[in-house]
């Protein structure tokens, strides 16, 4: 029996983090508003939760229009749809992310480019973004990932002069700000999901947000059935579908964004307590701190683990450590969405990957990205955001559990244990 609770010691924590999502008497009562007022079905019509929280939430993100719509992933999908993205258009996008940030570019049969990430923000390298540019290429779609934002100073300077359009994935960032501009603003659209880990949520939810009428219209359209939008200005006729996002969650959106700016206070002044304790700490790494992101919005606190400065220990075993001692945390969260088993991406379902080619392109053979490999595979350990919302004894445990682990890691070397097993494997592939 060793010191550590994966080696039959006592854990650090036994009482589990406050759950997440939290909710209040604001959501309860905006829930049985739509009950009663029997108006359920989705925005634009009839809408009045969901067209009040648009509203606001377009405000929040310094933006002029927000549409909400059914998913993350139908976000992004209407994002490109609005900036014409076409059959064939190349769309460049990091490696390493949510695999949901690539199925909608697949989607709309156009063809996903993988760039490396920048080891020191885990987001799109913009210095890697202009070798990728072909004669096909039409955006670029960096993603906001963990708890920093892509460079969006870089990536509009090379989107200017290359004539492509941005759209941010902003699944991460609700409320974050670069430059003192919303996430999502600075692109030409912004793509945002309130599914039910996301720091902000109604279980399943998305929204867009633009500064430009025309984009916005053509999302209204796309997601409504391609119905006109309201305002109609720009007489946009298309193939749409049912993405609308329902009443009940949109009532349960509004409640959600009022708490967040209080929220945001509580992580950012926890996630300082918590770098300045663990600050020189050999073994741990940082991401490096980004003076343009204004306000801060960390849907995970991203650590970085150096096996070879913790005793040639492997990451999948200081992350089960961690659990085993109480504090939930992952380390291969995201892998490479081309090695990830939940893209089986073949080549006759999505005709765009053979089209002027004299092979199809094979997705999951053609990229080695080596800091997304990294990052997904060695050295990355995700902690949620909800345990950066207690006080600071909370804080206290996660160090502490830290340091036990390190300080007693050699009861890690060669242990069998099924938390390091599940460690080895995808997310998808594991069995809780
Ligand atoms: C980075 C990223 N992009 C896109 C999505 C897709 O969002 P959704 O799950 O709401 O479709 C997610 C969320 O799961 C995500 O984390």
């Amino acid at each position: 029996m060793g010191k550590l609770a994966i080696t039959g010691g006592t854990p650090v924590r036994t009482k589990r983090f406050d759950p997440w999502p939290v909710y209040a008497d604001g959501e309860k009562s905006a829930l049985d508003d739509v009950l009663t007022n029997r108006n359920w079905g989705g925005q634009p019509f009839p809408g009045k939760h969901g067209d009040a929280f648009a509203k606001k939430f377009a405000e929040f993100h310094t933006a002029k229009y927000a549409q909400c719509v059914n998913t993350g992933t139908v976000a992004i999908q209407a994002a490109l749809k609005a900036i014409g993205i076409e059959p064939g258009d190349e769309v460049l996008v990091p490696a390493y992310t949510w695999e949901g940030t690539v199925g909608p570019i697949l989607l709309v049969n156009a063809v996903p480019v993988f760039v490396d990430v920048d080891p020191d923000t885990y987001c799109i390298d913009a210095r890697l973004i202009e070798e990728a540019i072909t004669p096909k290429t039409r955006a670029i779609l960096p993603v906001h990932l963990g708890m920093r934002f892509a460079d969006l100073d870089a990536i509009m300077t090379i989107a200017q002069k290359r004539n492509l359009k941005v759209v941010e994935d902003c699944a991460h960032v609700h409320g974050g700000m670069w430059r003192g501009k919303g996430a999502g603003s600075v692109g030409d659209l912004g793509a945002f999901s309130f599914q039910s880990s996301k720091l902000m949520t109604c279980g399943e939810g998305g929204a867009v947000i633009t500064n430009n009428l025309e984009y916005f219209e053509r999302v209204q359209s796309y997601i409504n059935t391609g119905r006109a939008s309201v305002t109609d200005k720009f007489k946009h006729r298309m193939i749409g579908f049912n993405y609308r996002l329902g009443e009940f969650q949109a009532a349960v959106l509004g409640p959600q964004l009022d708490r967040l700016p209080k929220q945001q206070q509580i992580r950012q002044a926890n996630i300082e307590y918590f770098e300045a304790r663990v600050r020189t700490t050999r073994g741990l790494g940082f991401l490096k701190p980004e003076p343009r992101i204004t306000r801060t919005a960390p849907y995970s606190y991203v650590l970085k683990y150096f096996t070879d400065q913790a005793k040639d220990i492997p990451r999948a075993a200081f992350v089960a450590a961690l659990q085993t001692e109480g504090i939930p945390c992952d380390g291969l969260f995201y892998e490479p969405v081309y090695r990830s088993s939940l893209f089986p991406v073949k080549a006759s379902e999505f005709p765009a990957l053979s089209w002027g080619r004299p092979e199809p392109l094979d997705l999951r053979n053609l990229y080695r990205c080596p800091a997304s490999e990294r990052a997904a595979y060695q050295e990355a350990v995700w902690f949620p955001h909800y345990l950066f919302l207690g006080d600071k004894k909370e804080i206290d445990s996660i160090v502490d559990a830290i340091f036990k682990t390190l300080d007693n890691i050699e009861e890690l070397r060669g242990l069998e244990h099924p938390g390091i097993r599940s460690q080895g494997l995808s997310r998808a592939d594991r069995e809780s």
